[in-house]
């Protein structure tokens, strides 16, 4: 399983980018919201960084397939690592039909269930993204989501990738490698919280306490 930063806070981007983990970004438009900057700007900025797919998101408020295609159009212009990230929906859908064909990049995203996951993939998307934490929020184990999913395509030799998205804690990102994701996209807290553990930090201690006692500083 690869791993992709799911963030539009280009010094987190660049902080995860620097430890070599990371091979792709993802954004959404609450992310880029919080960011309180130009959408191009910043998705401009994040391509100068990480060279993968980077997810550029149409406009919340953008729900007819024509405007997503169009605006997928131009998202794709910015740089050719851009994936355009279209959401669940049937406009969406006609949406990644039509950009697909047209060599286009996409990532499906708001996935909740195992059907609109097959239906975005038949649409033609190069990712899909179920999001496992909302579904956890909603008393439904995520990671189920992903083990299902990744069945059904590894059965039909479905091309499109799974993107493990809505990621909160280090136990789902080993929980969606063994479920199958392809990648899972996971905020630049979560990386640096795998990196720790309570033994590593004693175990460092101690050997610089034995160091020191023996050979200084
Ligand atoms: C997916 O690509 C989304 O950007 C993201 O993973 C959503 O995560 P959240 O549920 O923590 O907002």
């Amino acid at each position: 399983m690869r791993l992709f930063i799911d963030t539009a806070n280009v010094e987190e981007i660049r902080k995860a980018n620097d430890l070599g983990v990371i091979c792709g970004v993802t954004t959404n438009p609450s992310l880029i919201a919080k960011e309180g900057r130009d959408f191009v700007e910043v998705i401009k900025e994040i391509t100068s960084i990480v060279d993968g797919p980077i997810s550029g998101e149409v406009k919340a408020t953008t729900e007819k397939a024509e405007d997503m295609i169009a605006e997928g159009r131009e998202i794709a212009k910015i740089h050719p690592n851009m994936v355009v990230k279209i959401p669940m929906t049937l406009e969406g859908l006609k949406a990644t039909k039509v950009l697909s064909q047209e060599g286009i990049k996409t990532n499906v995203t708001l996935i909740f269930t195992a059907n609109q996951a097959l239906l975005a993939a038949r649409a033609g998307a190069t990712y899909v993204s179920p999001f496992v934490g909302r579904l956890d929020d909603v008393s439904t184990t995520g990671t189920d989501l992903i083990r299902t999913i990744s069945e059904i395509f590894n059965i039909y030799d479905i091309d499109s990738q799974i993107i493990a998205a809505s990621v909160r804690n280090p136990i789902h990102i080993t929980e969606c490698a063994l479920a199958g994701a392809d990648i899972a996209t996971v905020p630049y807290s979560v990386i640096e919280q795998c990196t720790k553990h309570p033994l590593t930090t004693a175990g460092i201690e101690k050997f610089q306490q034995d160091y020191r006692a023996v050979f200084g500083e």
